[in-house]
């Protein structure tokens, strides 16, 4: 089996009513849970998980998938289609969009003041962030900036995304968040916040000499990138990031997912039906249990992460993966790194259950992690 590519993730939650994150990707509950639980609780984690950039490097050799291909050949817009709040109308040099005044920079929110990073919101506002039932939050380096276009051929909502970008590295992202300006017109629904460590503060780099970038051309770099996180072996804060994403959306619901985990098609509207639908049903419901507001506080919806094969095109929805999954060309996610990780309860079942094309269901009202949740739900899509 080679480098696989991910397909789908998430969760969600309500966000005015707790201003608690949610995040949880990917799917032992209980596990998943207890992180959650971690991050919120302890002020001085960081987060040193793998953040995004976990897939590739673990599952062996193989092809690697480089996303943004189709790019290659777009005409390179003379217009961006995205909105800058610090870089001027007329300004040719991406660098300007971190023009800000450091009095703007944030501390992040689980560390505060004293913690090592600070966050730049919206330094690019994505259009129309209060649209939708959710909103897909994530973070990445510059070198996974690419994965969006990817993400925006299957995610119609907003996108809200934290770069982590210390020193040079935020003039690299400055670059190729203008090259993806110029080139995806669905930029225009990404919002951008820069992070980074209070003692590496953005800096220009001499990237506008690199051939492999690609100036001027809407293709992906030519090849991977050596950023200056990974040259120093930096700490990726994964949770500042997921953080920033999530503070910054604007929708009831959020879906914290690594860049690189597409969703299916439609999932956005989907979702806002089945509330609808749990809604309705709100009686019934809170007969089984009582007190609970299931499309409220405290409820987390849990997505099934898959991975299929490089050469295998994303499955559009349920349908699509499953055929791929009974030919062994889709995995549950890290099944090959960490079988027990990732295999969520009830796998088999979700497998046998047939999906209905544009119907988002939930599996099961799913309890057993109560007492670590604290009251609070989880419901498997
Ligand atoms: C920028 O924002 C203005 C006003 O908010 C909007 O009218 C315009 O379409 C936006 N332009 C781009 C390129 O997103
Ligand atoms: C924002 O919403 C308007 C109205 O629905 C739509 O016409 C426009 O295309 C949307 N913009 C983006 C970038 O999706
Ligand atoms: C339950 O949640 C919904 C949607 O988030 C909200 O509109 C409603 O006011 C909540 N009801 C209660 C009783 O908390």
């Amino acid at each position: 089996m080679g480098a696989f590519r991910v397909v789908a993730t998430c969760l969600h939650r309500s966000r005015y009513v707790f201003r608690l994150l949610i995040f949880i990707l990917v799917v032992s509950l209980c596990t998943a849970v207890v992180f959650y639980l971690k991050v919120e609780d302890r002020g001085d984690y960081l987060g040193r998980l793998r953040g995004p950039h976990h897939l590739g490097h673990q599952i062996g050799v193989m092809e690697e998938f480089v996303p943004g291909l189709h790019l290659k050949g777009r005409p390179f817009g003379p217009r961006t289609y995205c909105n800058y709040t610090f870089r001027p109308l007329d300004s040719v040099d991406p660098w300007d969009m971190f023009s800000f005044d450091p009095s703007l920079s944030k501390p992040s929110v689980q560390l505060g003041e004293k913690g090592p990073y600070r966050v730049v919101y919206n330094i690019v506002p994505g259009q129309n962030a209060s649209r939708g039932a959710i909103t897909y939050c994530t973070h990445a380096t510059p070198d996974f900036l690419y994965h969006l276009s990817e993400l925006l051929l299957h995610w119609d909502g907003a996108i809200s995304v934290t770069l982590f970008a210390p020193g040079t590295d935020a003039h690299l992202a400055a670059i190729l968040v203008d090259k993806l300006c110029r080139c995806v017109p669905q930029m225009a629904r990404v919002s951008f916040h820069l992070a980074f460590p209070k003692d590496l503060p953005p800096a220009k780099g001499d990237w506008m000499q690199d051939p492999d970038l690609k100036l001027g051309d809407c293709s992906p770099p030519a090849k991977k990138v050596l950023t200056q996180r990974r040259s120093q072996e930096l700490t990726y804060p994964v949770n500042v990031g997921r953080n920033a994403a999530r503070q910054a959306s604007k929708t009831n619901f959020v879906l914290v997912s690594d860049i690189e985990l597409i969703p299916s098609i439609g999932l956005n509207e989907q979702f806002a039906v089945l509330l609808h639908r749990l809604n309705e049903r709100r009686n019934t419901l809170m007969k089984i249990r009582a007190a609970s507001n299931w499309t409220g506080k405290g409820f987390v919806y849990v997505l099934p992460v898959f991975e299929v094969e490089p050469s295998a095109s994303v499955p559009r929805d349920k349908e699509q993966l499953l055929q791929l999954y009974q030919k062994d060309r889709a995995v549950f996610f890290h099944r090959w790194v960490c079988p027990h990780c990732q295999k969520f309860p009830g796998l088999q079942k979700w497998l046998k259950r047939k999906g209905k094309p544009g119907f988002v269901q939930v599996r099961s009202f799913f309890c057993a992690c109560n007492l670590l949740l604290k009251q609070n739900s989880i419901c498997s899509l």
